[in-house]
């Protein structure tokens, strides 16, 4: 994880839309009395949302907003990789998984992808500045690795191939459909189910079947119990 620190050019100031005002006033009504800095992570989202990253006076504004320290916001902005701290490419920031299941899953490819099309390092702009990509620990999408989150949105399953195709979507405008780009139903098996397959499991008929497994388990044991009985005056004879 590199360190995480503001951006040496900020802006003069900040100051919420009259409409993102409105939602922040809203958002912070929500909480009880006295609880209103539990407001924060959204603020700070919807900070971003409006500049595209996270900029010092933002933080600041928040923090007025919430009667918090400034100290207090800075370091929420600064633990959480959800907050870009420096300019982010106008068209799409690309946070690539870089934690062990990505990594084993090819999450090397997809930076190799994002070094030769956006930019050799991170946090850096593209030329034409669209794009620019960051390595993120873990986002929570493990068994669909390698991901890469952009916004709240991830994209799974990726190849270097299919990575590339996500770039020229939201260079083109239009990005494939978050999700699973190998085209799999959440993380269900590629290709379809391998276990629980017996329609009787769904069908109602095996209800209760543990009980004549069950039975027939004791049944078997009793025979058996049974014969043996019946075997040993036999075998002392
Ligand atoms: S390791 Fe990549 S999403 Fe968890």
């Amino acid at each position: 994880m590199a360190v995480r620190r503001l951006h040496p050019d900020q802006p003069a100031s900040f100051a919420f839309t009259p409409e993102n005002l409105a939602w922040a006033k809203a958002r912070i009504a929500q909480y009880p009395e006295g609880k209103q800095a539990s407001a924060v992570i959204p603020l700070l989202w919807r900070a971003q949302e409006q500049e595209g990253w996270t900029t010092e006076p933002a933080i600041r504004a928040v923090a007025d907003t919430l009667g918090m320290a400034y100290i207090r916001v800075y370091e929420i902005a600064t633990f959480y990789t959800m907050y870009q701290l420096s300019p982010v490419g106008k068209k799409a920031h690309f946070q690539v998984c870089g934690t062990t299941p990505c990594m084993l899953r090819g999450a090397e490819g997809i930076i190799e992808v994002c070094r030769a099309r956006i930019h050799h390092d991170p946090h850096h702009l593209s030329a034409d500045g669209a794009f620019s990509w960051e390595e993120v620990e873990c986002i929570g999408a493990c068994a669909n690795a390698p991901v890469v989150q952009i916004l709240k949105d991830v994209w799974e399953d990726l190849t270097p191939e299919s990575f590339a195709k996500v770039l020229d979507g939201f260079a083109a405008g239009k990005p494939p459909a978050p999700g699973s780009q190998a085209g799999r139903t959440a993380s269900s098996p590629v290709g379809g189910a391998t276990t629980l397959t017996d329609a009787k499991l769904y069908d109602g008929t095996a209800v209760g079947g543990w009980q004549k497994s069950f039975a027939d388990r004791e049944k078997a044991a009793a025979e058996a119990a049974a014969k043996a009985a019946a075997a040993a005056p036999a075998a002392k004879s």
